[in-house]
């Protein structure tokens, strides 16, 4: 029954928005509750993340036709109705009929009549941010720091992700997993994952026959990287006050806390969480973490820095700060994937083109 599919939405969506409560953590636990066919499954986690990400667009278009404030149910109905008749283009009886259906009861009349009209009326959007459903200060941000590309990039993460599964069985997005690999770790190297948890980079180094420590700030996300790669050895530490003897490893990978706006196709909620003053506050930290990292290289020892984020004063801003002097060689942009190369700036895949996380990735030879 697709009524209790978009029932289990509904209230998804309103646990999110009231709570805070993070849509790809909720939706797995409501579904695990309900006895909903596969199909239904999949129609109301796609009704959850599609209304999630579009909702500063779905608000645009029931806005015009509602001249009052709107109890967070009731709006969250109509953003849901919304959704269906203008992203997935389901024909109105549906749509607007059983959407009616879940709605308040006293609020019935005024959801049917507002999606009604939402059914009727064509658009005219304001602006990309509206049209594309993002803050302001990330169409900005991204469109400042990739030009005219960013329209591309904002579309690609309003789509549902590619989902990749490692040959061992682990999900991981491609763009990850070509960072694992462009570590280069050589069998009986020494290699520290500084930033790891919940370790799925530091499984593929492990799986190199490497010999690799993997370490994260965080003590309960450090239990994910033990239970991840059982028999790795495993710290709880700050990188920016690395506990390792300095010039002892031939590798060192800092997968950077960051930003993360590379991502937002796999995180619905993530961009209205995000701050806009995020990148600046987390370029600082990964500056502290990589002149860290530096110290722990042997001589010829490599540096990988990476961030799933498309920001220029994150990923090439860092780049920027290492590679000064000339302390360094920048290795070339791994092969295996459409890495975009930026010069002495390190490299990046864009979405659209990789059809993959934004990342960027850094690899250093200590000269
Ligand atoms: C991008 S995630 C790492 C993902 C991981 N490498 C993987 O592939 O599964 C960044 C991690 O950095 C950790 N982190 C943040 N600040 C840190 C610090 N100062 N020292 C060590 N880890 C830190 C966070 O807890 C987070 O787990």
């Amino acid at each position: 029954m697709t009524d209790s599919a978009r029932r289990l939405a509904l209230d998804a969506l309103d646990r999110i928005e009231r709570d805070g409560a993070y849509a790809n953590l909720l939706l797995p636990e409501l579904l695990g509750r309900s006895s909903l066919a596969p199909r239904d499954r999949h129609f109301a986690t796609e009704l959850v993340y599609g209304t999630t990400r579009m909702k500063r667009a779905c608000d645009f278009l029931v806005d015009r036709f509602v001249a009052r404030e709107l109890d967070l149910r009731v709006r969250n109905a109509l953003r849901l109705g919304a959704y269906q008749l203008h992203f997935l283009k389901m024909p109105p009886h549906a749509a607007v009929g059983e959407t009616v259906e879940i709605a308040p009861k006293p609020a019935r009349g005024l959801v049917n009549a507002v999606l009604r009209r939402v059914a009727d009326a064509g658009v005219e959007w304001p602006d990309d941010g509206t049209r594309l459903s993002y803050p302001d200060w990330i169409v900005d941000r991204l469109q400042r720091d990739l030009g005219e590309r960013s329209v591309d990039v904002l579309e690609r993460m309003n789509e549902a992700p590619r989902v990749t599964e490692r040959a061992d069985g682990y999900v991981q997005d491609l763009a990850s997993q070509w960072v694992a690999e462009a570590v280069d770790a050589q069998p009986g190297e020494r290699v520290a994952d500084l930033c790891a948890a919940p370790g799925g980079k530091a499984m593929v180094l492990a799986a190199t026959g490497a010999t690799v420590v993997a370490a994260d700030i965080r003590k309960g996300r450090v239990g994910l990287i033990r239970s991840n790669a059982p028999g790795l050895p495993v710290l709880a530490a700050d990188a920016a006050r690395p506990a390792f003897r300095p010039g002892s490893f031939h590798r060192v990978l800092v997968d950077a806390p960051c930003s993360g706006l590379g991502t937002l196709r796999r995180r619905p909620d993530a961009r209205w969480r995000i701050d806009a003053a995020a990148p600046e506050r987390l370029a600082a930290v990964q500056r502290t973490l990589v002149d860290a990292a530096v110290k722990l290289l042997a001589p010829g020892g490599t540096l990988v820095y990476s961030a799933c984020t498309l920001t220029d004063v994150e990923g090439p801003g860092i780049a920027e700060h290492l590679v000064s002097g000339d302390r360094f060689t920048v290795l070339d942009p791994p092969g295996n994937g459409p890495w975009e190369a930026m010069g002495t700036h390190g490299c990046r895949l864009l979405p659209h083109v990789s059809d993959t996380d934004g990342m960027y990735l850094l690899r250093l030879r200590l000269t």
